[in-house]
């Protein structure tokens, strides 16, 4: 599968502008991280691209979203791999994470919601100027973007990741695709 026939098929199958924003920047951090791990980083690129692409067909239904996801991508051409880290990372199935590549898609999905819930506060809204150490106090400030899982977050100790490395990888991914991202 190449990145335009993800990109196509997101076409297709999501309509909400954020949401394909928050697949960008997952993928963002997907390849980033495969960089930094000696992974391959198109296989975590496309996973962190593709991973919700469900959303809508499920309606947002736990019990079903990424099961149908999963097998979508398959039919795309993804691999095995690929479709047991979107699988799992909704944690509804209650399906553990058993490789590395789960336990990134895991732990970068709610990053991309911290991100953005800091970048949208600031007077510019802009990515650019945001810092580093912004993004890691509003990490501790729980009720700063509550909804966002900072333990899920957190799980980047599972792949070798301090959290504080983490979020500068983050930040910086999402970034180089501020213009992407509209912000
Ligand atoms: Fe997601």
């Amino acid at each position: 599968m190449t990145r335009k026939e993800a990109l196509d098929s997101i076409k297709v199958n999501v309509e909400n502008e954020n949401l394909v924003k928050h697949m960008l920047a997952t993928e963002a951090i997907m390849r980033a991280l495969a960089r930094c791990l000696g992974e391959d980083e198109e296989e975590w690129g496309l996973t962190g691209l593709l991973h919700d692409i469900d959303m809508e067909l499920t309606e947002g239904n736990m019990v079903t979203h990424s099961t149908l996801g999963a097998d979508l991508v398959r039919e795309l051409g993804a691999s095995e791999a690929m479709a047991h880290a979107i699988l799992c990372h909704n944690e509804a199935h209650g399906i553990p994470l058993e490789t590395k590549l789960d336990k990134a898609l895991f732990c970068a999905d709610p990053l991309t919601g911290l991100i953005i819930a800091a970048t949208l506060v600031r007077p510019d809204k802009k990515l650019a100027g945001l810092e580093a150490k912004s993004v890691k106090k509003r990490f501790k400030e729980k009720s700063f973007a509550a909804g966002v899982d900072r333990q899920q977050i957190a799980q980047c100790s599972e792949i070798g990741i301090e959290l504080g490395e983490f979020i500068e990888l983050g930040l910086k991914a999402m970034q180089r695709i501020a213009e992407e991202l509209g912000l």
